[in-house]
């Protein structure tokens, strides 16, 4: 077995005396989209924190490409290709799709985020690159004719498909996705699917993604793990997933069926 991209041992995070996070270990195999799944309030977002270093963990180790990321920012660990969505959408609402990309190449740039907003001289030099390869991401996405628009003013669809714009932006060997469907109508989430696996297989892309909607998951992922109560329960193919007791239990217990969508 190759060595994988990320690989996640003993993960730990309370917060006031509760485990959100409690000793999970996840590995995530190079160019596969892996998901992360649980019943709300089960760890997922805060396992992305942590991985991502939003949060710091009170104990485990996150390596990237087999490199430790422990104690690094959020910005070493974007520069060492490392990218992610949020689970609410984050931009710059009053700047236009492509300038909203743009911000995500900064990790990567000589130019500093205040030079690429504030149009200061160093970031012109840089600038017309920039803004072609942003362009061509937006064309990625789907959204090549939304450049000029108002990030803000764009579908809710639109928004989070430019997030994952602004997120490639950086280059990233491996993109978090935090419930990238989530406020998506049924039209919008399928065409997602085609999406995802086409950065997977053209960008040498590796996802990592959280999601309830199960049809999407298990018509993506080709492999799952599976967090109740900060702990992993399970970890297998989409097929193990869906048939595994303890999954199926987890769901019932939070009073829905595994399969069926939060
Ligand atoms: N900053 C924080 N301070 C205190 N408690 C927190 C904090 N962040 C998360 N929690 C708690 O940790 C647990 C896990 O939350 P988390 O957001 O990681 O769950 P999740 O699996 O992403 O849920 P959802 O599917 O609803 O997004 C919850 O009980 C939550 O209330
Ligand atoms: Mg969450």
């Amino acid at each position: 077995m190759s060595e994988p991209l990320l690989r996640v041992a003993g993960l730990t995070r309370t917060f006031r005396g509760l485990k959100a996070v409690d000793g999970v270990d996840l590995a995530v195999e190079p160019g596969t989209v892996h998901g992360l799944i649980g019943p709300n309030g089960a760890g997922k977002t805060t396992f992305f924190n942590l991985v991502s270093g939003v949060l710091v963990p009170d104990a485990g180790t996150v390596a990237l490409d087999g490199a430790p990321l422990d104690g690094l920012s959020t910005y070493r660990r974007t520069a060492r290709g490392l990218a992610r969505t949020f689970q609410n959408i984050r931009m710059f609402t009053d700047a236009s799709a492509l300038e909203n990309v743009m911000t995500g190449m900064h990790s990567r740039l000589a130019s500093g985020l205040p030079a690429i907003l504030g149009r200061l001289p160093g970031f012109r030099r840089e600038e017309r690159e920039a803004a072609a390869e942003a362009q061509a991401l937006l064309g990625l996405v789907g959204l090549g004719g939304a450049a000029a628009r108002r990030a803000g003013d764009l579908p809710y669809g639109d928004q989070r498909r430019l997030e994952i714009a602004r997120a490639l932006a950086a280059r990233p060997k491996l993109l978090l996705l935090d419930e990238p469907a989530a406020g998506m109508n049924p039209a919008e989430t399928a065409s997602l699917v085609p999406l995802l696996r086409r950065l997977v297989a053209e960008r040498r892309l590796t996802l990592l993604l959280v999601e309830h909607d199960m049809k999407f998951v298990m018509s993506l992922c080709d492999r799952i793990t599976v967090m109740n109560f900060g702990r992993r329960i399970a970890d297998g193919t989409p097929r193990e997933i869906r048939e595994h007791p303890a999954v199926i239990e987890a769901y019932l217990g939070h009073g829905r069926q595994a399969g069926e969508a939060a």
